[in-house]
């Protein structure tokens, strides 16, 4: 087997009950495309973990509410195959939009308290969408594991409560965030970033790590206040929103003894590009 590319639900399905028969485990890394380390640690985790290992590139239209930002977001399928072939055997289940919604998907998925906080306040029915693809590709590839990237912090605790409440027989692994060398968090949309902006977008990282120092002897509040008056006088960078949170409720907290596992989530924009960052305070 080497690098394939599948189009259709019918013929990966074809393709992985072959693999199913012979009780080899799939693994299962959803993607957007536009591929960077952070990906690619995603499918090094799965190659080590399972026998096969599916990689979706599927820029899914349900989840962006900002058809702006749909329109820009990097589509880059064969640089992306390019990189995967790199890694080795992987399956690329790459659809059209109307493979995947050959009608409007009309499901809504509630997941309350989790899903109104943070991304989902500044992105309404962003949740919904991904519930929507991530749960159609769940069943087209029914995978034994799936794997997430911590960096998307929120969107990680709404999909291991989607598959506790759908019961699906899915472990979700979820993975460290992968960095640049100066601490930037790695995104697609970085490469929407100017010079310029991607020095100032340098800031965000550097400011939660700050306050990871900060935070062992201060405050909550002080912590927050930290980070919301640095990222403010940063030209250039406009905060969306700083939360510390109990990192399995995701709802803010008040102080540091108040959860056992505390994370701290930023959305900053820089420039046009709307970046997100976390830094945990207190590990799980
Ligand atoms: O994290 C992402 O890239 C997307 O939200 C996902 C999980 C691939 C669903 O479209």
């Amino acid at each position: 087997m080497s690098m394939k590319i599948i189009h259709t639900i019918q013929e990966l399905q074809t393709e992985l009950a072959g693999f199913r028969k012979e009780r080899k485990r799939i693994g299962f890394v959803p993607t957007m495309g536009a591929l960077h380390a952070g990906h690619l640690s995603l499918v090094e985790n799965s190659m080590k973990d399972n026998e096969v290992t599916v990689v979706s590139i599927f820029v899914n239209p349900t989840q962006f509410n900002d058809p702006d930002d749909l329109r820009k977001y990097p589509r880059t399928l064969e640089a992306d195959c390019a990189l995967l072939s790199t890694l080795g055997d992987v399956i690329v289940f790459a659809p059209e939009v109307k493979e995947m919604y050959p009608q409007p998907d009309i499901r809504t998925f509630d997941y309350s308290p989790l899903d109104t906080v943070m991304e989902g306040r500044f992105r309404p029915g962003h949740f919904n969408g991904v519930c929507q693809i991530v749960s159609k590709l769940f069943d087209a590839v029914m995978p034994d594991r799936a794997y997430f990237g911590e960096k998307d912090f929120q969107q990680l605790a709404i999909i291991r409560e989607m598959v506790r409440r759908m019961e699906y027989p899915i472990d979700i692994v979820g993975c460290p965030i992968v960095r640049e060398a100066d601490g930037l968090a790695m995104s697609s949309r970085n490469t929407r970033l100017s010079a310029a902006e991607r020095e100032i977008a340098l800031k965000i990282s550097e400011t939660l790590f700050k306050s990871r120092t900060f935070a062992q002897s201060h405050t909550l509040d002080e912590t927050l206040a930290f980070v919301v008056n640095t990222i403010g006088t940063v030209d250039g960078l406009r905060l969306e929103y700083f939360e510390i949170v109990n990192g399995n409720t995701l709802q803010p907290v008040s102080n540091w003894d108040e959860a056992s596992f505390v994370v701290g989530c930023i959305t900053v924009f820089c420039g046009e590009v709307r970046l997100i960052d976390n830094i945990t305070y207190k590990p799980l």
